[in-house]
């Protein structure tokens, strides 16, 4: 039986979960537990579908799906991602350094972050990136200034706020006001900030960007930033009579998580920012410039499953003569720190039989020192479930792996991707040895 959202792509059960073609218990026997398992196809069709929406939508004006590697990145994923023929978007040295160390073509990656080092910079520039989104006033005259030192003629974005207030977790919104990203639209920095960029003659300002923020479900928000970037776009051509060729609306996407949730899906959202680029562009007399994206959780996300070892279960007694079920599970808040920094919710089934028995209120919990290391608050498992069942965690693809940490000395988990009943490790798992080697 084929699973629905939030299980993605070739998950089925019957009898056990089977993902890619292969069965739950044969993963984690041979690759161990936590494991994040990504199912390869699906990870290539979603990448396809934004693609294909963005060109379908925009024609000729399609510019660039940037896969958002924060989300999830390591060298296989990479070459998937060249693979697809789309481009990356990183946001650090280390994130940079996975797409040159397998040669991914750097006029398709664009280098983000509010506060990236001369390191960075120097880095960036000279591995040749297509693109780098500006931050800060601080950041125009560093990039300009090692630009001209390597003389090179480097292509720049400016990270705009539009002041949209997004539907989602203040910590993952960006656009509003007060918070660290970005130049201000309202309060004229944006201005200011195109007008610093064409003093540099080692800037080739070609276009704005805005990313609104995360696991958004309203289109209203991106059709908003695009509005009020488009109204630059016209101011810019009325001072300097002439246009700039590009706009970036970032990334954000929302997808399901829980049963009964639905992700966005890529052509319907893209078709809402379409209408509203065209019709904002044809009122103020512009060309509709070349629009590109950023998504991250939506591409990789929905991809991706946790599977963990059962170890113990204990019930506690309630005030009001209720008790709970603790399913204790071999990783946790290191492996998915989503639900302690975000409220973020999950569900799980049992992955390596079906269970008839009834089902118990459950709590499942991760083996770290800390009271707030749940992975799901309250979710129904059957009675029986015991130590030695696996569980699974679907979607636990993008923020999961990539935001992992070794908290308590914990060695971070492997990635298996999997695709027609086949497995291969893309990342090992960390060893002791490892976290060891680090201290002097
Ligand atoms: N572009 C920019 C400039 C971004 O800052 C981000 C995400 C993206 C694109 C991709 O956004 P996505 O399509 O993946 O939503 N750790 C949080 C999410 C932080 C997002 C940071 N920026 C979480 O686990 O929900």
């Amino acid at each position: 039986m084929k699973l629905a959202e939030p299980y993605s792509g070739n998950s089925s059960f019957d009898h056990e979960l089977v993902i890619g073609g292969v069965s739950a218990r044969a993963l984690a026997q041979e690759f161990g537990t936590p494991l994040f398992v990504i199912d390869e196809a699906d990870f290539f069709d979603r990448a396809v579908a934004w693609k294909s929406a963005l060109e379908h939508h925009f024609g000729d004006t399609a510019g660039t799906v940037y896969y958002a590697g924060k989300s999830f990145l390591n060298k296989e994923v990479a070459r998937w991602v060249h693979t697809v023929g789309i481009g990356l978007d990183v946001c650090s040295g280390g994130e940079l350094a996975v797409a040159t160390s397998i040669g991914f073509p750097m006029d398709r990656v664009e280098l983000h972050g509010n506060n990236k080092s001369e390191d960075e910079i120097r880095a960036a520039i000279t591995a040749g990136v297509g693109i780098i989104v500006m931050d800060s006033f601080h950041e125009i005259e560093r990039v300009a200034r090692i630009a001209a030192e390597l003389k090179k003629i480097q292509r720049v974005y400016l990270r705009l706020t539009p002041g949209v207030e997004a539907h989602t977790h203040e910590f993952i919104s960006t656009a509003h006001e007060d918070q660290k990203f970005g130049f201000s639209i309202a309060n004229g920095a944006a201005w200011r900030a195109i007008e610093k960029s064409l003093e540099h003659s080692s800037l080739s300002l070609v276009g704005l960007h805005s990313h609104i923020g995360s696991q958004i479900f309203i289109n209203e928000g991106f059709e908003i930033a695009a509005t009020r970037l488009i109204e630059l776009l016209a101011k810019y051509r009325d001072h300097f009579d002439r246009q700039l060729p590009e706009l970036d609306l970032g990334g954000g996407y929302g997808i399901a998580y829980l049963p009964g949730e639905s992700s966005l899906v890529a052509s319907d959202v893209l078709g809402a920012i379409a209408t509203v680029v065209k019709s904002e562009c044809e009122k103020h007399g512009l060309t509709v410039p070349k629009i590109s994206i950023e998504p991250g959780r939506h591409i990789v996300g929905p991809t991706t499953t946790t599977l963990y070892e059962v170890g113990t279960t204990k019930s506690v007694e309630l005030d009001g003569g209720d008790s709970r079920r603790y399913i204790s599970i071999d990783g946790g808040m290191s492996d998915n720190i989503r639900p302690s920094l975000y409220g973020a919710q999950y569900t799980a089934l049992i992955a390596n039989r079906l269970s008839t028995a009834d089902l118990v209120s459950s709590r499942i919990v991760g083996k770290h020192c800390e009271t707030g290391d749940i992975v799901i608050r309250e979710i129904d498992l059957p009675e029986d479930v015991a130590p030695g069942d696996l569980l699974a965690v679907p979607a636990t693809g993008a923020y999961g792996r990539s935001m992992a940490s070794n908290y308590n000395h914990m060695p971070r988990p492997a990635v298996v991707a999997v695709r027609g009943g086949k497995a291969r490790l893309i990342t090992r798992r960390e060893s002791i040895n490892d976290l060891l080697a680090l201290d002097i």
